[in-house]
């Protein structure tokens, strides 16, 4: 089997006694998990990479009492589940220890939320990932990050009935990745052009994934699919080749965006507006209503958002932006 194949994670072999003698070696850990653009316009749930901000905070300890708690969540405005069977970090570290054999471990979570929810940033990826590295860490790294992938895919399935790979895969690994299949999980890193950085905008109106999902069309034209994996080999190409031109040219998506580009204010104005002040591409992070444009160096990055949130702000739409080079570490402890 070659590198980049996946066991799916009940597959995977654990030594429940290596297992236990390195979790007593840590505590209590802090970590942080990127937000990540998926789809990239035209890989919709197979492309996606991270970005350095925003991102979560988790918070974990171990207990002596088995199970896993919630213990607080902050940033949230009360709009997220202390129940550690709803919540998406809890869940998901629950099914990471069923899995390595660990039921009789007891943890405690924080949770604090530094990014906004339903923004299209992956914002419950970075928490899941938080989470799972945390419990990751902890148990002494019996997991590598690759075998992570499938315990916060349950995760994005709790949060929005679909087990997408596309934000967690990013967040996890870092850069930019390709889901190449599913089933069987195949996740490839791919290599980030040196000097890229992402501009973003999030309009601050609410769509959820959930719903965003719900409106696209499960039947596509065969012309279209055509000039999509057109488009994903020509963008999977340009990163390889360093090509920006050629990156550019393949963030064109002609199967989703028509739909959902309705639900963001201002949408085809931004996109002007990102193209006329030198961006490389433009299009919708994940399901919006954020949306993000790729350019060659931070400044250009500045300029559009700047100039993106001045019109959002005259359409009386409130908006946050953020500017980021590509994220290559995925979580890190902090
Ligand atoms: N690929 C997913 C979607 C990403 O577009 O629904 C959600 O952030």
């Amino acid at each position: 089997m070659s590198n980049n194949n996946l066991n799916l994670a009940d597959d995977l072999a654990i030594d429940p006694e290596k297992a236990k003698s390195q979790s007593e070696k840590l505590g209590a850990i802090r970590v942080f998990a990127p937000a990540t653009v998926a789809n990239v316009v035209c890989g919709f749930d197979v492309l996606g990479f991270a970005v350095n901000e925003p991102g979560d905070e988790v918070e974990m300890r171990l207990t002596d009492t088995p199970g896993v708690v919630i213990k607080r969540i902050t940033g949230d405005d009360g709009r997220l589940p202390l129940d550690a069977a709803k919540n998406t970090v809890s869940a998901s570290v629950q099914h990471y220890l069923q899995h390595v054999n660990r039921l009789d471990v007891g943890v405690e979570i924080e949770l604090h939320k530094k990014m906004p929810i339903g923004s299209g940033l992956g914002s419950s990826s970075a928490s899941t990932v938080a989470g799972l590295f945390a419990i990751n860490k902890l148990m002494g790294d019996l997991l590598s990050p690759k075998e992570l992938v499938p315990f916060a895919m349950k995760g994005e399935e709790l949060a929005c009935g679909y087990g997408h790979a596309d934000n967690v895969a990013p967040a996890i690994l870092g850069g930019f990745v390709l889901v190449r299949s599913y089933e069987p999980l195949d996740v490839i890193s791919l290599p980030t052009p040196a000097g890229m950085y992402a501009a973003i905008v999030y309009p601050e109106v609410d769509v959820p994934t959930k719903d965003a999902r719900q409106m696209i069309r499960s039947k596509v034209l065969l012309k279209d699919a055509v000039t999509q994996w057109g488009n994903v080999a020509g963008l999977v190409s340009g990163l390889f080749m360093n090509d920006f031109d050629l990156i550019g040219r393949s963030m064109k998506d002609v199967l989703v965006e028509p739909t959902r580009s309705i639900l963001i204010p201002g949408f085809e104005e931004m996109r002007a507006i990102a193209m006329e002040n030198g961006a490389i591409g433009f299009g919708i992070s994940g399901s919006g209503p954020s949306v993000f444009a790729l350019t060659k160096d931070e400044g250009t990055a500045k300029k559009i958002t700047k100039a993106q949130q001045q019109h959002l702000h005259k359409i009386n739409i409130n908006s946050k932006a953020y500017v980021s080079s590509v994220n290559a570490e995925g979580p890190r402890v902090i």
